[in-house]
């Protein structure tokens, strides 16, 4: 996507050093620009870990480039048992979005194909540019078979704006362009349809406030932020035409981990009859688990990410305590929308009931 009027992606290989992986460090956004370069496979665990990069399409792309740095770190008489070492390391940096074991996963065993240590270094930079061009590949097709329900609401209203709300950031700074939710969205811009995009702010890090606001910004699409609680709000009174999110996994069987939040909204929406879609690439399945309450682990993060706040002054990023200085806080980062809430699940194969008969007959060869 665009950023005044240059197209990057959110990774990528440096140009005249492509052992360095250059990434958009999303911490400074919307107030500055930032490209870091990760040079080791610890700089790219702190990336995952402190957010540098998020979204689970990044998360996945970012671990497959981390597994070509943790091929070229690897010694070469204990090669494989580094390697190993290294993934175990990633792995460990973030428990909910799935791409980020499924990218560790796909790296090891493309590596099996290879003999020797640089066999395998040229395997992993090859599988790493492939995840990341899979990933904005598939973030592309979302967006037109997303395009086809939008289009059809706003026949429906006649041309009048199409209100869309969306949670967190599952735009294209979630994964490697396009985006999953914002993907429909930019190209029933780009064809002319009338959208408004309700943001939600999405406490404690604010990712909508920050990064799907600043995103919508670049692209020019109409869009208003508004506070976590007011969606609900918002669709009593009919103002809001469908929900699209992101999530970080959805089991097969089509219960929705995203953002903390999500639930509440998906609520919201079934009591309103608002249609609430989650739009997802395959990488962000989990073909393991059934109960997606029950199973998905729900990442815990520091609690200072709720007691403070941060914001903008005097020329940087500055954090500010919001609560009393005593009072503890719970962090809990993600919660799971049950598959009963959903009215669609939109991949790269196109749009699907959220329920394992459905899911498995657009992807069969899951089926075990
Ligand atoms: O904690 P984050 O910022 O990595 O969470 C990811 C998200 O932005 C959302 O949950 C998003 O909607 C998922 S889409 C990749």
């Amino acid at each position: 996507m665009n950023v005044n009027n240059r197209h990057y992606r959110t990774i990528w290989l440096k140009a005249d050093d492509p052992e360095i992986v250059q990434i958009i460090d999303q911490r400074d956004l919307p107030y500055q620009f930032t490209i870091e370069d990760l040079n080791h496979v610890s700089d790219v665990a702190i990336a995952i870990k402190d957010m540098h990069v998020r979204g689970a399409g990044l998360i996945g792309a970012t671990a497959g480039y981390g597994m070509y740095l943790a091929a070229l770190q690897s010694a070469k008489d204990h090669f494989d048992q580094d390697l190993n070492k290294f993934a175990d390391q990633l792995v460990a940096t973030r428990p909910t979005a799935v791409n980020l074991s499924w990218a560790v996963k796909r790296q090891l065993k493309a590596m099996e194909n290879g003999t020797t240590p640089a066999e395998k270094i040229a395997i992993a930079r090859h599988t790493a540019t492939d995840i990341a061009d899979e990933d904005a590949d598939f973030c592309r097709r979302i967006g037109e078979h997303g395009f086809n329900i939008i289009k059809a609401i706003s026949d429906r209203k006649q041309g009048a704006p199409v209100n869309i709300l969306t949670h967190c950031n599952a735009g294209w700074l979630a994964f490697v362009d396009y985006g999953s939710a914002t993907a429909p969205i930019y190209e029933a811009f780009n064809k002319g349809i009338k959208v408004h995009v309700w943001v939600d702010e999405t406490r404690p890090r604010n990712q909508g406030a920050r990064l799907t606001a600043w995103e919508l910004n670049q692209q020019g699409v109409p869009h208003t932020v508004i506070p976590d609680n007011v969606g609900g709000h918002l669709m009593q009174h009919g103002m809001v035409d469908m929900c699209i999110v992101g999530t970080d996994r959805t089991t097969y069987t089509g219960d929705v981990a995203n953002k903390i939040g999500t639930y509440l909204k998906a609520l919201a929406a079934n009591d309103n009859a608002v249609p609430f879609y989650v739009a997802l690439p395959s990488s962000t399945f989990d073909w393991e688990i059934e109960d997606g309450v029950a199973e998905i682990p729900i990442e815990q993060r520091d609690d200072e990410e709720v007691r403070y706040i941060e914001g903008f002054h005097e020329g940087r990023v500055k954090k500010v305590l919001l609560t009393p200085e005593d009072s503890p806080a719970a962090n809990y980062a993600f919660d799971v929308t049950p598959r009963r809430l959903i009215t669609g699940l939109i991949t790269e194969r196109g749009v699907c009931r959220a329920n394992k008969e459905a899911v498995l007959e657009l992807y069969p060869e899951q089926r075990k």
